[in-house]
């Protein structure tokens, strides 16, 4: 299992962006939407490659594809504003969906609706929300894509707090956990501080 904090000048900017308050839900999602993206290149670093040959206008070559299919699996709700990025470079990517919220009072996550892909377990496959608080939503979502028969899993976020990379740690030790960013504290209402806020509620204009 790996931890890694992807930084760069253009992510730091624009989750500067989106952290301000009086950012608008049309700027937050276009923001999460670039992120995304960005984050792309470095979840993508080790993927396996096979090599295959082609033939250019000039002459037969050898050229690369990705071995493997790609499956995305974003946390409904807010995990869906993240996708979108990812899937704009990798438009072969297959989505399944889990559905989630958190029950205000326990902070446990309460699921309302999954759905699978084909050949899962033989895909590259990566869970997606941008806010890992406790951690209850994305190691239960981990928990599903596992049951369904995924193997080869990343956790991709854009804000985490120590208490969710430690439960992750300690319940699926084998997923690598992708962040733009590890904020100190988790408050007693279970939201990142200084954090962004409801990610749901800000890029669908809940509230
Ligand atoms: C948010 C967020 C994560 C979860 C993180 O979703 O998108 O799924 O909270 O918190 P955790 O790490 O403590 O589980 P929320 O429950 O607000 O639902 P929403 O996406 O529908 O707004
Ligand atoms: N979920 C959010 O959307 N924001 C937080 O700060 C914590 C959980």
């Amino acid at each position: 299992m790996s931890f890694t904090v992807i930084k760069h000048p253009l992510i730091l900017d624009k989750l500067t962006r989106m952290r301000r308050k009086e950012t608008s839900s049309k700027d937050f999602r276009e923001n999460l939407n670039e992120i995304g993206q960005l984050m792309v290149y470095e979840i993508f670093r080790d993927v396996p490659l096979s090599e295959i040959e082609i033939e250019t206008p000039v002459q037969k070559t050898l050229g690369y594809t990705i071995t493997k299919p790609v499956v995305l699996i974003p946390i409904i709700r807010a995990g869906l504003g993240m996708t979108e990025g990812i899937q704009t470079l990798v438009p072969t990517s297959r989505i399944a969906h889990v559905g989630l919220y958190r029950n205000e009072e326990t902070l446990e996550p309460v699921q309302y609706y999954a759905k699978p892909t084909q050949d899962i377990d033989k895909s590259f496959v990566i869970v997606v929300d941008p806010m890992l608080a406790t951690g209850g939503s994305a190691s239960k979502a981990i928990s599903i894509a596992k049951e369904w028969g995924a193997k080869n899993i990343k956790f991709v976020c854009l804000v985490s707090v120590q208490e969710g990379v430690d439960r992750l740690l300690k319940d699926h030790p084998d997923v690598d956990i992708y962040t733009a960013s590890l904020d100190p504290i988790l408050n007693e209402d279970g939201y990142i501080v200084p954090g962004l806020g409801d990610a749901g509620d800000r890029i669908f204009g809940t509230k």
